[in-house]
């Protein structure tokens, strides 16, 4: 059987608060990573000023959101063509905090299809908001109909650009993190859903990460139970020996696994 590789994506959202201490954490962690393939997300101010530092292969910068035009009279937005010249290779999309501020699945399709057509690397969110009182499962359909909406009409072969990162927004930034067979289960219907549309030889290529309070705690038992790919890691991604921690932890796991 083929080894597993860990992706381990850390979400910085709208932190740190200057560019000196996001080129200290930035530096921090590229001293420390040893293993697995790293993508980190900073606020666009800090990209261009971080791809000068960057000096391993194996960590790569994302941007946490593009728009989907490539430029003209859009006040405030940042294209994808501006953030890869400043060496941006992936892009987060469809985060549940920019969801909940009116994102709509329309415009994450829009954003895909254009991260494709420029082959870079979209890692996807999606999940529930809840399970309280969902004795149906319907939380299932919740997820699969963002998958759905996201990845309409992608080709097959175009599925080597897409990253699925399950993230439960009850989970997200409250320390109740999904147990390791909710998203070992949640993981495999969404490996389905994807094998149903495309078909099962591009889906078992996408990595398909947890992402909602992952630390150096239960990061081992995601993998090794829960059998995803890597995490999305938000609030601990800022704080460089739990990051490290967790990667570490994440590494030892799937070389077991
Ligand atoms: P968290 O955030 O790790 O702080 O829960 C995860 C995310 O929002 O991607």
């Amino acid at each position: 059987m083929k080894k597993r590789k860990l992706l381990v994506v850390g979400n910085w959202k709208m932190n740190p608060r200057t560019l000196k201490e996001a080129e200290k954490l930035f530096l921090e962690v590229q001293k420390g990573v040893k293993s697995g393939e790293i993508i980190i997300a900073p606020p666009f101010p800090f990209i261009s000023d971080l791809h000068q530092l960057s000096r391993m292969k194996r960590i790569r910068l994302a941007a946490q959101d593009i728009f989907f035009e490539t430029h003209g009279a859009y006040t405030g937005e940042v294209s994808l063509p501006m953030l890869k010249s400043v060496g941006v290779t992936a892009s987060i999309v469809g985060h549940s905090e920019r969801r909940e501020r009116g994102e709509s699945n329309a415009e994450i399709y829009k954003d895909i299809q254009t991260l494709v057509k420029h082959r870079t690397l979209a890692i996807v969110c999606v999940g529930e908001k809840t399970r309280n009182n969902d004795h149906r499962g319907d939380y299932f359909n919740a997820v699969e109909t963002q998958l759905v909406a996201a990845l309409k009409n992608l080709k097959p072969a175009e599925l080597k650009y897409i990253v699925v990162a399950y993230e439960p927004v009850w989970a997200i930034g409250t320390g109740n993190d999904a147990t390791p067979e909710d998203a070992g289960e949640m993981k495999l219907f969404i490996r389905k859903v994807l094998s149903d549309r495309f078909n099962r030889v591009a889906a078992a290529k996408v990595p398909i990460l947890y992402g909602g309070s992952v630390n150096k705690q239960n990061a081992g038992a995601l993998i090794e139970k829960g059998g995803v790919d890597g995490f999305l890691v938000g609030g601990a991604s800022l704080k460089t020996k739990e990051f490290l921690a967790i990667i570490e932890e994440a590494n030892h796991a799937i070389a077991g696994a």
